[in-house]
């Protein structure tokens, strides 16, 4: 079977890092610096900065995606301080959901990981689900169990079609390595990449689980990306503290750019 060539992408989760003037001139900056064929790139401000990044886009690079780092679960109510999907139309075409700082700090649960995702398909934003396991699950030889129950989770009542239609990207950022300098092995990535499209294909994704664009997190730099996209099961990375720098940013795309490349002539 002869599957479609998958997206190479590189996505910047800002965190809470940037101001929205900062974030206007910072997406300005990073888009003119990586700007190279084949290499879908993806910047995710603060809520706050989304139309400063998006209007810093517009009149420069147009293809660069903008996405949110969050969504609620609920289209819209009583819920003090929070966005809903149908709110982010027109500021952001993509949306991280399952961020494992959000299941740490807002105690997001599978279940609810899952309705966001849902609300972010409705509302036609593409969603970069993040899955990944802690330490002492690493330690344990627990981390296929943990990414088995988190995706089996969020994807309960959505069916592979309309999360293939709605371009679902999966990112596997280990918690141990989020921020910490520590970032998996290539090969690690790769087991895991291959463990997630199993999931997948046993969730009745058939072949389908091998068009599922798959991202590795967790202090990836420019220094060790090549380590990742050496990966044939890999297809880029969701980059955190050195998605801030334009110099890393540039040297993570420019690598990915080598991947799109060859991909492109292979196929
Ligand atoms: P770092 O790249 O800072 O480790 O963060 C990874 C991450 O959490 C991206 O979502």
């Amino acid at each position: 079977m002869i599957h479609r060539m998958r997206d190479v992408v590189v996505a910047a989760n800002w965190k809470m890092h940037t101001t929205p003037a900062e974030a206007g001139d910072l997406a300005r900056t990073i888009a003119a610096r990586t700007r190279v064929a084949g290499v879908t790139r993806v910047i995710c401000p603060p809520f706050v900065g989304l139309a400063a990044v998006r209007d810093a886009l517009a009149g420069s690079d147009p293809d660069v995606g903008v996405g949110a780092q969050n969504v609620h679960h609920e289209l819209q109510g009583a819920y003090t301080g929070e966005v809903s999907a149908p709110m982010l139309v027109g500021l952001a075409t993509w949306v991280i959901v399952g961020h494992s700082e959000r299941r740490r700090d807002a105690a997001e649960t599978d279940e609810l990981v899952g309705r966001k995702l849902g609300r972010a398909l409705d509302a036609g934003l593409r969603p970069i689900l993040c899955v990944g396991e802690q330490l002492g699950e690493r330690e344990g030889g627990e981390q296929e169990a943990v990414v088995d129950r988190q995706l089996r989770g969020a994807l309960r009542d959505l069916g592979p079609d309309v999360l293939r239609a709605g371009g679902l990207v999966i990112a596997y950022e280990p918690v141990w390595a989020i921020g910490t300098g520590r970032n998996a092995s290539g090969r690690d990535a790769a087991i895991m990449a291959g463990a997630i499209r199993s999931i997948l294909t046993g969730l009745g994704w058939d072949a389908g689980a091998d068009d599922v664009p798959v991202l590795y997190g967790g202090s990836v730099t420019s220094a060790n990306i090549a380590e990742f996209l050496a990966e044939p099961s890999i297809d880029g990375a969701l980059v955190g503290g050195a998605s801030l720098k334009p110099d890393e940013m540039a040297g993570i795309v420019a690598r990915a750019g080598l991947t799109a490349a060859a991909r492109s002539a292979a196929g």
